[in-house]
Parts: C-alpha cells; sequence; structure tokens
C-alpha cells in the first residue's frame, strides 16, 4: 500500500472500491466504491434488492466479496479491529422475547467485553428506562427497534451500521433518533444508513449515496445531487384576488386552487425568475420556492441507471 493510500485508509472510518458480490447468476453489488469519514452521516438509498443490505453485511464481515476491498478503520471486515469499531443494526432485529429490556443489554455488554452496569444508562439513552424491567415480548415494534439501538450503541462505535433503523418508529421517535445520531456524529462517529424515508433522509444526513440494481449511480450531498440532476425548480405564487389571471400571463405560468399560480423554472434562472415576480408588486402576496424533492432526485438518478446510462 502506497503512503497516499494508507493516509485515506486511516482517515477514513470506512472504505469500499470496486466491491462486487454476485450471489449464482446475480450480481447483488457491482463494482460499489464508498468512503465515509469521522463525524459524517451517509444515507444508503436505494429499491428494494438494491444491494443495501447486502453491502452492509460485506462491511460486517458476515458475507465475503467477490472482488474488491473493504477496509474499516484500516482494517479487515469482521477482524477483531474491525469488530471492536462497528456496531450493527439489522434489518429484521429480533430479541429473546421472555428477557427484558435490562438483561437484553446486559446480556450484550458482557458478550462485547462492557461493563453491564452501564446497562440502565444506556436504556434511558433510548428512553427505554421506564420499560427496562418488563419483557421484550411486550414491547411495542418501536421499543424493540430501541432496543436494537441500544445493543448498536455499547462500547462507542466509531462506525455504526444501521439498515432501516426507523422503520416502525413514529414521528416523535424518529426525530429523537436522529438527535442521537447527530450527537454521535459530532463525536465523531461515522454513520451509515439504508432507509426508505427519503424526506428524514434528506433534512437529517450529510451524504447521500444512491444504489441501484447493484451499481452506485449517485453519492453526494444533497446540494451537490441537486447541481447534477439540475432538474426545475417550482415557485409557487399566489396572486391577489382578481389578479391571478394577469400574474399568470405575466409569467407564462399555469393557475391552480384559485389564486395560486405555478411556474418551473431551471435553477440558475430562479433568481432573475423571483425578481421578476417581485417587479408585479402588489399583485403578488406570497411566493414559495420548492426545490426538486429528494424523491426527484432519487427518480432521476435510478431512472438514468434503469436505461443503461452513466449518471
Ligand atoms: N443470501 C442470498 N442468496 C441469494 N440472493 C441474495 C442473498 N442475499 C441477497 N440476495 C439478493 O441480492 C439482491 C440484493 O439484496 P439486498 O437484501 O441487499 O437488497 P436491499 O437493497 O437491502 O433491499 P430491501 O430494501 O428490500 O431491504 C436481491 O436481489 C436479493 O434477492
Ligand atoms: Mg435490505
Amino acid at each position: 500500500m502506497t503512503d497516499y493510500r494508507m493516509d485515506r485508509v486511516l482517515t477514513k472510518n470506512l472504505i469500499l472500491s470496486n466491491v462486487t458480490k454476485t450471489f449464482g447468476p446475480m450480481t447483488a453489488l457491482d463494482a460499489v466504491g464508498l468512503a465515509v469519514g469521522p463525524g459524517e452521516r451517509v444515507a444508503l438509498i436505494g429499491h428494494n434488492g438494491a444491494g443495501k443490505s447486502t453491502l452492509m453485511k460485506i462491511i460486517l464481515g458476515l458475507i465475503s466479496t467477490d472482488a474488491g476491498e473493504v477496509t474499516v478503520r484500516g482494517a479487515a471486515p469482521g477482524s477483531g479491529v474491525a469488530r471492536q469499531h462497528v456496531a450493527y443494526l439489522p434489518e429484521n432485529v429480533a430479541f429473546h422475547p421472555a428477557l427484558t429490556g435490562l438483561e437484553t443489554v446486559r446480556t450484550y455488554m458482557r458478550l462485547k467485553g462492557e461493563d453491564p452496569s452501564g446497562a440502565m444508562a444506556l436504556l434511558e439513552r433510548v428512553d427505554l428506562g421506564a420499560a427496562a424491567k418488563r419483557r421484550i415480548g411486550t414491547y411495542s415494534k418501536g421499543m424493540r427497534q430501541r432496543i436494537g439501538l441500544a445493543q448498536a450503541l455499547i462500547g462507542h462505535p466509531r462506525l455504526l451500521v444501521l439498515d432501516e433503523p426507523t422503520s416502525g418508529l413514529d414521528p416523535v421517535s424518529r426525530r429523537e433518533f436522529y438527535n442521537m445520531l447527530d450527537v454521535l456524529a459530532a463525536e465523531g462517529a461515522s454513520i451509515l444508513l439504508s432507509s426508505h424515508a427519503l424526506t428524514e433522509v434528506e433534512a437529517r444526513t450529510d451524504r447521500i449515496a444512491i444504489l441501484s440494481r447493484g451499481r452506485l449511480v449517485a453519492d453526494d450531498t444533497l446540494s451537490g445531487l441537486r447541481r447534477r440532476a439540475n432538474l426545475p425548480t417550482h415557485l409557487h405564487v399566489r396572486a391577489r384576488p382578481g389578479s391571478a389571471d394577469a400574474v399568470a400571463a405575466e409569467l407564462s405560468g399555469w393557475r391552480y386552487n384559485g389564486t395560486m399560480v405555478e411556474l418551473a423554472c431551471a435553477p440558475d434562472e430562479k433568481l432573475a425568475r423571483l425578481g421578476t415576480i417581485a417587479g408585479l408588486g402588489a399583485q403578488v402576496e406570497d411566493v414559495e420556492v420548492i426545490p426538486p424533492s429528494l424523491e426527484d432526485i432519487y427518480s432521476h438518478f435510478s431512472q438514468i441507471a434503469a436505461d443503461g446510462g452513466t449518471p
């Protein structure tokens, strides 16, 4: 390994390069490259069967690759060093229903060589303090998910690999969950999470990696993806009652919902269009700028990949 590459390995908690995995005739991952540095929260998104869970299991060392290289804190996946630093929340987490939350977390702490006396503090961190002494069989889905998260937080991991961690959580729990990730990232942990909930991913992660049929078709910040996709921005203009037709004609927009006028423009035309709208003076009551959502961007990149193009 050259010095340059060694530097990169040591400054990133996770590096994948050219990772390929096949299951019989099916290519689950096709030359995937991805790096996650300390403090970064990266979302892995993609359709069912895109390869997200497979990628995560490779990072954990649970399944092998056919080709390519993976390093976790400079070490091989599944090695002692890697296992010491990585936490994993699997897609379908299951715990023994007869054990209480506290007993479960204590057991996992012992398995990881940690002092089990910290179990209660960990349960309080995921808001399960009050339910700690109840059997897991009596927990709701969201509570079981939080036990999974408490298990993943044992031993201050430097890389958290979370497979659809918020599925089954209600909106408040989701927000609290992301708040917790923010704290961990601020402490220097790397976070790789998969999700189908694009709105929360859009707001709460630093970078978005899009997998489509095993290929990584995009890996960038939301604003970087927006720039590359170059999808139209929509402007929703509320005209003063009686002025909607004139405003629609002036802006070459289309009317909807009584006094509303909508228009679409390229991202770099947005300021000029806003200037024109402001020039209409009292005819306009309000304007709202709607940038393309992650869902639009995701469809864009997935479609290009499905058509066989290079995004
Ligand atoms: N052990 C296995 N044997 C055979 N095929 C597998 C195996 N594991 C995964 N696959 C296949 O690899 C592809 C990727 O699966 P994977 O579970 O990684 O998708 P995913 O992106 O996590 O999907 P989802 O959003 O549904 O969880 C799928 O076509 C799946 O059927
Ligand atoms: Mg999956």
